[in-house]
């Protein structure tokens, strides 16, 4: 059903505004001009750079390619090895398949389930040329010592911040810290325009770059928003555009338009799941086995997801039991961890690229470790434990009678448990 006047799903009352369907309707009135037009990425990456203070946005059609491009252009080269986390979603690992690097993976820290800086510097190696840290579930990792030890060792630090908007850690914004940082817009995420994504950074040439490795290579492109190659020079029949191979990764006037929406109402939306987090970390308040992840003084989390370690001994119940429950009592569908990202198939077997990656050539040979159990150990003992629940809610008292039924679940297990 369609509310009347601004066409919108009453379902999402907040989550696009109207503002967006005016923002589109600037880019279908126009046509979508080859070089011209109401340059809806160019406003987006602006709006998006300025929020958090940032010299250059460069707009990716989603948040796997941001860290592609970043890869690339920090000259991270098939071979070489690039630090990721196990627990993550997979884009985070495929990014540096995606470039011929090596995943390798440090272990997370037990209590903020983020990738453990000690982890890190001990998976160093003479190879190691990046390390792509991921503010998980919306707080930040250990930035402070993360960039410490880049520093120390010459590595180029990606913030993978694609579930961390507005986090910050003594007062310094996700996405400010590291040489550059990704944010995507896919559909789950704070802010959301189906698919897309964005690269921040302030150093100029890196954001160049970052911008041609991300559309074809074009030699005329910078870091600054909005350039085209001029239009006589590009009819001409001399003309040269590519000197180097790029993707292409472009965002879409159409994405942009409500991306640029979704940015200017960042801080509304941010404080919603903020808000949703809170009350959740009140329910939880005082249950030895439901315990959520922690976030260190000085740091303020974004809640993507409201995450649990669920320890099934003193509750009394497996997670699957827990979980039925809170279905019973009328719980939304809730998420347990992905499997970490190196026990998947695809990474225990190698079938990277559908088996057509040469990881037996010369240019892997000894490099590649065995993705064996033990890798690391936090996350395995972590990842069967973690129940993620929902923040994406429009509406507070909708979000106020889920963490209601989380509350009641608690108590139920826990009145079973005196019983017994
Ligand atoms: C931590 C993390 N990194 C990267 C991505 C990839 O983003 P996209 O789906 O926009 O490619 C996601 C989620 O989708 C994510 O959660």
């Amino acid at each position: 059903m369609q509310s009347k006047g601004s066409g919108m799903d009453p379902r999402h009352p907040h989550r696009v505004s109207p503002k967006a369907l005016e923002y589109l309707k600037e880019v279908v009135d126009y046509g979508f001009g080859n070089s011209s037009g109401p340059g809806m990425t160019t406003r987006f990456e602006k709006a998006f750079a300025c929020r958090l203070g940032m010299g250059f946005g460069i707009s990716h059609c989603n948040g796997t390619a941001t860290m592609h491009s970043c890869l690339a252009a920090a000259g991270v080269k098939p071979g070489d090895e690039v630090i990721v986390p196990p627990l993550t979603a997979a884009a985070t690992a495929i990014c540096v398949l995606h470039q011929g690097a090596i995943p390798v993976f440090a272990d997370i820290d037990e209590l903020t389930f983020n990738i453990s800086p000690q982890s890190v510097e001990e998976h160093i190696t003479p190879l190691t040329k990046a390390i792509i840290p991921v503010h998980l579930y919306g707080l930040m990792a250990d930035m402070d010592s993360l960039m410490e030890i880049a520093k120390k060792h010459n590595l180029t630090v990606i913030e993978d911040s694609a579930e961390c908007f507005l986090a910050s850690c003594n007062g310094k914004l996700a996405g400010t810290i590291g040489h550059a940082a990704s944010f995507s817009f896919q559909a789950s995420k704070h802010l959301t325009c189906g698919d897309g994504g964005i690269v921040v950074t302030n150093d100029e040439n890196y954001a160049t770059m970052i911008r041609r490795f991300s559309v074809f290579g074009y030699h005329t492109l910078t870091g600054r928003s909005g350039g085209v190659m001029p239009k006589r020079e590009r009819g001409d029949p001399t003309s040269i555009r590519h000197d180097f191979l790029g993707w292409n990764y472009r965002m879409s006037e159409l994405q942009a338009a409500v991306a640029l929406e979704q940015t200017e109402r960042m801080d509304e939306l941010v404080d919603q799941r903020k808000k949703i987090g809170a009350m959740f970390l009140e329910a939880v308040k005082g249950c030895s086995w439901l315990v959520p992840q922690y976030t260190p003084p000085g740091y303020d989390h974004s809640y993507w997801t409201f995450v649990c370690r669920f320890e099934s001994e003193p509750a009394g119940c497996i997670w699957q039991e827990f979980r039925q429950k809170f279905y019973d009592f009328g719980g939304d569908f809730f998420y347990g961890a992905w499997r970490l990202i190196y026990n998947e198939p695809v990474f225990q077997e190698r079938s990277f690229l559908g088996g057509f990656f040469p990881v037996d050539s010369d240019l892997y040979k000894g490099k590649y470790k065995d993705y064996r159990p033990g890798l690391c150990p936090v996350a395995e003992k972590l990842q069967p434990k973690l129940m993620q629940f929902k923040t994406n809610y429009v509406d507070l008292n909708e979000a106020a009678r889920q963490v209601g039924i989380l509350r009641e679940t608690i108590n139920y297990f826990e009145e079973k448990r005196e019983v017994k």
